[in-house]
């Protein structure tokens, strides 16, 4: 399935560099610009990133499960920390994305 309208990415070649990224470092925080930055595209309109950071957490955390690290707890926190930090870039694109909504809407009433 296409993820990613503007650069024609599917969920699979997004699985696959979330991978590629966590078999260089298992502890990655990976967000959205990481993953691009390894399939060497970049975010135009940037609206598939809520699905990217979806992606990203579900291979996360089914990578870690499949790694059966013995520290159940650090890998709880870690997931956890990730899902929050997503949290948080979603809610920052949200924010732009109504604060360039409200600077049009002056424009055009201007
Ligand atoms: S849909 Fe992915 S950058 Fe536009």
């Amino acid at each position: 399935m296409i993820v990613c309208s503007c650069n024609v990415i599917s969920d699979f070649e997004i699985e696959e560099a979330v991978l590629g990224l966590l078999e260089d470092d298992p502890w990655r925080l990976i967000v959205p610009g990481h993953v691009y930055k390894e399939m060497r595209k970049r975010g135009k309109c940037c609206n598939c990133f809520p699905n990217v950071v979806q992606i990203i957490e579900r291979v996360t955390e089914r990578f870690h499960r499949t790694l059966g690290t013995a520290d159940a707890d650090r890998t709880a926190a870690f997931l956890s920390n990730l899902k929050a930090e997503h949290r948080r870039i979603v809610e920052m694109r949200r924010a732009r994305r109504e604060a360039a909504a409200k600077q049009w809407k002056k424009t055009i009433a201007a």
